[in-house]
């Protein structure tokens, strides 16, 4: 995969790319490259902003610092580059980011993720550059240098190479292997804690029971039957 995020702070990426799950994606082929929008902005003193007509507080990512910036990294017009890969902008009001999507982002052989900052972008871009929108929640952060990150961290990690032996994205919480549940509950050593038992059929040696149990679990989880487990419906006051 060819991952291309823009950030007016591409040194946030730095950290985040040294990180081993990361660093096993990028060694196995994929590329991850944080460009800075301000390195071809036609305006001067590296200016990226302005304020928004119709007045109103904060700054608007003006339309033609974008243009520039995706047209000096592809060479091609940024409104025709999107028929060729996915390009995202990161929006607290997108689409909500979830596992399916994550699934969905990890086919494509390509994508190009923009961070905004201050009040936005110019809705522009949004019209005439970007083929989706998306969210990794219904609040509001201060950009989208730690959203681009949660993006690129539940898609990344879905890719070959990424986890060890040891772990598996294949059976976590909403794949298809636990038919879109939540995960079912772990336990490891001490088997018993402070009169705190493991449930039984985990010591078995069992293997159909221990699977069936999971499934069942996970199964109760998704239905909410264990609000305590944090994922179900809030329980009653
Ligand atoms: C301060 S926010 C802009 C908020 C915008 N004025 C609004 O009310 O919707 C600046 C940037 O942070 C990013 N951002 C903030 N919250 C986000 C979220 N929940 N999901 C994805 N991106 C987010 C977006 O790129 C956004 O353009």
């Amino acid at each position: 995969m060819d991952l291309d995020v823009f950030t007016l702070f591409p040194e946030w990426f730095d950290w985040f790319v040294a990180q081993r799950h990361v660093r096993n994606v990028l060694d196995a082929g994929t590329r991850l490259r944080a460009v800075d929008l301000r390195e071809h902005t036609p305006l001067r003193g590296g200016r990226v902003d302005d304020t928004p007509f119709g007045g109103g507080a904060g700054m608007v990512i003006r339309v033609d610092v974008v243009d520039s910036a995706l047209q000096a990294h592809y060479g091609t017009d940024p409104v025709t580059l999107r028929s060729s890969r996915r390009v995202i902008a990161l929006s607290p009001s997108g689409r909500l980011f979830d596992d399916a999507l994550a699934a969905e982002l990890a086919d494509e052989p390509a994508l190009t993720i923009l961070c905004g900052r201050y009040e936005g972008f110019d809705e522009r871009i949004i019209e005439h550059f970007v083929t989706d929108t998306v969210s990794i929640g219904r609040y509001v952060l201060s950009g989208g240098e730690l959203a681009a990150m949660v993006l690129c961290d539940a898609v990344l990690r879905k890719l070959p190479g990424a986890l060890g032996h040891s772990e598996s994205a294949v059976e976590e919480s909403f794949s298809d292997a636990l038919d879109g549940n939540p995960e079912y509950p772990h336990y490891t050593r001490p088997a018993s804690y402070r009169g705190w038992p493991v449930p039984e059929v985990l010591l078995s040696g069992d293997h159909g029971r221990i699977r069936r149990w999971r499934t069942e679990r996970s199964a109760a989880r998704g239905a909410g039957a264990r609000p305590a487990d944090g994922v179900g419906p809030p329980s009653a006051p």
